[in-house]
């Protein structure tokens, strides 16, 4: 249930939902409570879901892209390991977690790295699902808090 109530607060709907006075200038202008209820209701439909970063999603990116070099723990030992180099992140280690914040992390996977194996994401993924399957490595796998840089 947590989880359902941060990717609503983390949703652009959530965001673009205008401040408790522009909701009475609205009424003020005309529009009836009902119906400005009604607005919501239809808003905040599943799809209001679809846009926001979402742990599952970033699993499913995870396992389908990333698990052949990085390992399901994420952890970097794979055969992958074992033939490039630099090999894989190892992201549960101290040094990773401390060096990768959230922005570089978003970075390397948009952009890649150059000069190695880790490969520019930005035409096969969203910017959302960039964005969750990152907080899928740091939640899951690095095991930091949701909000740590
Ligand atoms: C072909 C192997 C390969 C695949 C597939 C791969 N990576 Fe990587 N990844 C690497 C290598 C190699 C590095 C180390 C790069 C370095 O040392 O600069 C790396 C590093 C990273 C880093 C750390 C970058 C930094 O700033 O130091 C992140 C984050 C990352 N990968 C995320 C992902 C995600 C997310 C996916 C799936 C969408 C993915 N990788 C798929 C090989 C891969």
């Amino acid at each position: 249930m947590n989880e359902v109530i941060k990717s609503f607060k983390n949703s652009q709907w959530f965001s673009r939902l205008p401040e408790l006075s522009e909701f009475k200038k609205i009424i003020k202008n005309g529009l009836s409570g009902a119906k400005v209820l009604l607005l919501i209701l239809i808003s905040w439909s599943p799809n209001a879901f679809a846009d926001s970063a979402n742990l599952e999603t970033g699993r499913d990116i995870f396992y389908k892209h990333c698990k052949a070099c990085h390992g399901d723990k994420g952890n970097g030992q794979t055969f992958a390991a074992n033939v490039l180099n630099p090999p894989p992140k190892n992201f549960t280690v101290e040094k990773s977690k401390k060096e990768l914040t959230e922005e570089r992390m978003i970075h390397s996977v948009t952009k890649g790295r150059k000069g190695t194996a880790m490969m520019p994401w930005e035409s096969n993924l969203t910017k959302i699902e960039i964005l969750s399957v990152v907080h899928y490595i740091r939640k899951e796998l690095m095991k930091l808090e949701p909000s740590g840089k």
